[in-house]
């Protein structure tokens, strides 16, 4: 679906994006675990200011089938978020459940500002109460593989972006 060049093309692009975007202050980079972890390392490094890094690990419990919203932080970040700049970088956006209930969470510790990055969106969002300000690319409705996602957690590693269909 996007080859490793159209990726590193389009992370570039976000990256700069992000420098433009921030020109001051004290910027917070925090990935969503696992899927975040290939696309956010090529992103910082794509990023020419000062920034930290952190993870976050969300587990929805309830139904196991379906995202159902009830999110808990598995790994809350150490970091202080007060006065940062937030910036919650997520692989793909498809219901938006998880996303809205993190962005609830995460809002309530006072950051400076708190978006959303997110390497892929399906816009098929129903659930998602927050604008995502950077998208890499719009998905298509597919099952989708490698860069970081997985099926089952297999094909995480492969350079690309394939559809499992
Ligand atoms: P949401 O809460 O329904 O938006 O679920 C988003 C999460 O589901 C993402 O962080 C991914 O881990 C997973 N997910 C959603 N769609 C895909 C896909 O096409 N491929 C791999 N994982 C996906
Ligand atoms: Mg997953």
């Amino acid at each position: 679906m996007y080859s490793a060049e159209q990726i590193a093309e389009r992370v570039g692009e976000l990256g700069r994006e992000i420098t433009r975007r921030y020109p001051d202050g004290d910027l917070l980079v925090l990935g969503l675990l696992k899927g975040s972890f290939i696309f956010l390392s090529d992103l910082v490094r794509s990023v020419n200011r000062p920034l930290q890094v952190d993870f976050l690990v969300a587990a929805s419990y309830g139904d196991q089938m379906e995202s159902s919203g009830n999110v808990r932080l598995v790994y809350d970040p150490e970091t202080e978020l007060e006065g940062k700049h937030i910036l919650l970088v997520e692989d793909i956006v498809d219901s938006g459940r998880t996303l809205s209930r993190l962005m609830d969470l995460l809002t309530v510790r006072s950051p400076r500002s708190l978006d959303i990055c997110a390497l892929l969106h399906k816009h098929v969002d129903t659930h998602l109460r927050y604008p995502v300000k950077l998208v890499g690319f719009d998905a298509p409705n597919e099952f989708l593989v490698g860069y970081g996602l997985d099926h089952a957690e297999n094909f995480r590693h492969l350079p690309y972006i394939a559809s499992l269909q």
